[in-house]
């Protein structure tokens, strides 16, 4: 059986130091090299795949860099904008049998919440979000919760629905929090939690709740090692785990 040698960039983190210890405790995968702020890349220590959890502000040159040296990527760094997301699919196509994937969520059950809430959209009048996650987390709101009101905003637009009804006129204190592709989300950021989030869907006379909990970034390694073995078989950009399982 031939071996995937992988890099885990964002190294010492808490979520990369997961990765090499799940990669090391996987069958036919390799650790080659980890890598944290202010290493050298270079040849990331000649990897087939590198695995990329660090910081919103570093993550698209860290993949710019992979994907100059032909290496896939399994992005989980959160922050990834519509100009960012550009530039690669545009560094991408110099560079056609590179993959690189981008997920908001490892976890399957977040995924399948996202699925869930996206068919579930259309069906009712009011939706909200919140996410809630551990207090260290620098970006609100979570990029869960951007990518789901994304999918739950589209399906909304498709269904041809209005705007969320909210009759708010007076809110000095932000207290309806933010809005995400038109759809109310709050954030939470609490000690104790690690992430998890609730898609509210309200109607008249009834109320969907759609749940996640990440009680341990172990349920994420499940869905990362997936991607590694399957981002080689995906050239270009894919964003979300959900195209690698069949779920989309
Ligand atoms: N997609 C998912 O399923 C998922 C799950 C959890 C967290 N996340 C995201 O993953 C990212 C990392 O989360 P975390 O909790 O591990 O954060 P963390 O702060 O614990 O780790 C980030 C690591 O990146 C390193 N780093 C900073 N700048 C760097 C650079 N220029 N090059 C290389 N490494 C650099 C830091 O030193 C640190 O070790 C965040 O964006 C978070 O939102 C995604």
């Amino acid at each position: 059986m031939s071996v995937t040698k992988v890099s885990v960039i964002g190294a010492s983190g808490r979520m990369g130091s997961e990765v090499c210890r799940a990669v090391e405790a996987a069958q036919g995968l390799e650790l080659a090299g980890r890598f944290d702020m202010g290493d050298d890349l270079g040849d990331l220590a000649g990897a087939d795949v590198v695995v990329e959890f660090s910081v919103p502000d570093a993550s698209a040159i860290n993949v710019a860099h992979c994907v100059d040296q032909g290496v896939h990527v399994v992005v989980g760094t959160t922050g990834w904008g519509e100009d960012k997301l550009a530039d690669l699919t545009a560094r991408l196509e110099q560079h056609p049998g590179v993959g690189v994937l981008i997920a908001p969520n490892f976890a399957i059950g977040a995924v399948l919440m996202m699925a869930f809430a996206q068919k579930a959209a259309e069906f009712y009048e009011s939706v909200e979000i919140i996410e809630l996650h551990h207090p260290d987390k620098v970006d609100a709101p979570s990029g869960t919760a951007a990518r789901t009101a994304e999918l739950v905003g589209a399906a909304r637009a498709q269904a041809g629905l209005a705007d969320v009804p909210d009759a708010t006129t007076s809110d000095p204190e932000g207290a309806r929090g933010g809005r995400a592709h038109g759809i109310p989300v709050h954030s939470v950021r609490l000690r104790g939690l690690v992430a998890h989030q609730e898609v509210l869907f309200g109607q008249t006379g009834e109320m969907l709740t759609i749940r996640h909990d990440s009680f341990d970034r172990v349920s994420f390694m499940p869905g990362v090692i997936a991607a590694v073995r399957k981002v080689g078989e995906h050239p270009g950009l894919t964003v979300g785990l959900e195209h690698y399982l069949g779920i989309a």
